[in-house]
């Protein structure tokens, strides 16, 4: 992991994967709580009292992580928001949720809520639910500590890091579509394959499909249809054929006029 510079308000991908990290106590519950959805936060406290009764079951840490994972997976696989709310600060435990959300096509935030140890301690020491004392909270900063060093991303698109109380309390959550998700176009699609210079057969494709082309000067510099339809371009527009810049000069002018190509 790297750390990078906190960003006021924190962009995270609207339809990804988040991954709070930070030690017990940190406040990585009450952030979720009050930044996202109750159903879009997986706590793996709650999956432990999901397959033990009982959160604080130690024992039951791995079958709550397959649950969790298993959550996480369906999530995302339906296109949801996920939060991760587990402490994260072993690579390994954030390594596999990064696995998934690459499994998923989706993009990975972490946000590390990083409080003065004492902090953390001392909030702890109210809670009726952690009796584990202050050294499992030394050995989790340790933890992130070494995280927060490392050089890797880890596969991270973005690694927003909070340092202290006060920029934890400040931080805004704004929810970012990414660049590939396109779910508003609805087509109908003409998905077009290699022109490769031939603006000459993408006229005469483009007409056939029932597309105006629109000439300027004897050249063709965009087209419409009068159905709405969506142009798709998958293949190679230039090399090889008689007039790169004419095939050019169309589909920008087609992309220019409305987003009606890909
Ligand atoms: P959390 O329960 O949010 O911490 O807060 P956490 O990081 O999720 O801890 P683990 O990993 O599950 O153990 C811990 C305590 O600190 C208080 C909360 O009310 C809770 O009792 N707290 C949290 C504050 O008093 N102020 C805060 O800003 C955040
Ligand atoms: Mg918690």
């Amino acid at each position: 992991m790297t750390s990078e510079q906190p960003r006021d308000p924190i962009a995270v991908p609207a339809a990804g994967l988040i991954l709070l990290v930070g030690v017990s106590g940190s406040g990585k519950s009450t952030f979720a709580r009050q930044h996202f959805g109750g159903t879009e936060v997986i706590s793996s406290d709650f999956c432990r009292g999901l397959v033990a009764n009982d959160e604080n079951d130690q024992s039951a840490t791995k079958d709550a992580f397959d649950v969790l994972g298993y959550i996480v997976a369906t999530r995302l696989r339906r296109g949801l928001l996920t939060v991760v709310d587990a402490t994260n600060v072993q690579p390994y435990a954030r390594s596999s949720l990064v696995s998934l959300a690459k499994e998923h096509d989706v993009l990975v935030d972490a946000i590390v809520l990083d409080v003065p140890e004492h902090v953390a301690i001392e909030r702890n020491e109210r809670r009726p639910d952690r009796t584990f004392g202050s050294r499992v909270v030394s050995r989790q900063r340790r933890d992130l500590k070494r995280s927060l060093g490392r050089t890797k991303k880890e596969g991270f698109r973005r690694i927003h890091v909070l340092r202290g109380t006060e920029e934890i309390d400040a931080a805004q959550i704004v929810r970012e579509r990414p660049w590939n998700d396109r779910r508003d176009l609805s087509g109908p699609f003409d998905i077009i394959g290699d022109v490769h210079g031939c603006v000459s057969e993408l006229r005469t494709l483009l007409t056939t499909l029932g597309w105006h082309i629109q000439v300027k000067d004897g050249a063709a510099v965009g087209a419409s249809h009068p159905d709405g339809r969506q142009a798709v371009f998958v293949g190679d527009l230039v090399d090889r054929g008689p007039d790169t810049p004419g095939v050019l000069r169309l589909v920008m002018g087609m992309v220019a006029s409305g987003l009606r190509c890909a």
